[in-house]
């Protein structure tokens, strides 16, 4: 038996029939074929299948495809625009908040999800907002200076829209 399936991931809409056990993370990587969302694990602890659900960080091997009908979804894929990396994901790459890279994707919508809550947060603000995601390389501080990078950049870009908006008027 088999059930249907709409959801938005990263603007574009997608419907599918699908098996109703079908896990999310596994949706998205052999049905839709975005395969920058990573299995790490299964027992729902390493945070490498984290995408975004309706705005908020969500492990996707933590809910079935099913659940996500009429969600709105954002992946890794999702966060560079016009061939720009996101500001998280230049972050990470100047850093050097990776080695092997397995775990990234997930650490960047965590703290995408982080920033989106809390532009400026503490160094255990960080931790405490990346602590469902494990890496086994780095040892973590690249990875924490990343997001303060990040968040400097962002706090940057959006004071410049403001003075833009305020000088517009
Ligand atoms: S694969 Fe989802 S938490 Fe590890
Ligand atoms: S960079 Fe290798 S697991 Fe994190």
């Amino acid at each position: 038996m088999s059930r249907a399936v709409t959801v938005t991931v990263n603007g574009v809409r997608y419907e599918r029939e699908v098996e109703p056990r079908l896990l999310l993370v596994h949706f998205l990587r052999d049905t839709l074929g975005l395969t920058g969302t990573h299995i790490g694990c299964d027992t729902s602890q390493c945070g490498a299948c984290t995408i975004h659900v309706d705005g908020k960080a969500v492990k996707s091997c933590t809910m079935f495809a099913v659940q996500a009908n009429g969600r709105n979804l954002t992946t890794i894929e999702g966060m560079a625009t016009d061939g720009n990396l996101h500001p998280i994901q230049q972050a990470f790459w100047d850093e050097h908040g990776l080695q092997c890279g397995y775990c990234t994707p997930g650490f960047i919508m965590a703290a995408a999800y982080l920033l989106s809550t809390n532009p400026n947060p503490s160094e255990d603000e960080i931790l405490r907002g990346l602590e469902g995601n494990l890496c086994r390389c780095t040892g973590y501080v690249n990875i924490i200076k990343a997001v303060q990078t990040a968040a400097k950049t962002m706090s940057g870009s959006a004071a410049k829209k403001t003075t833009v908006t305020a000088g517009g008027n």
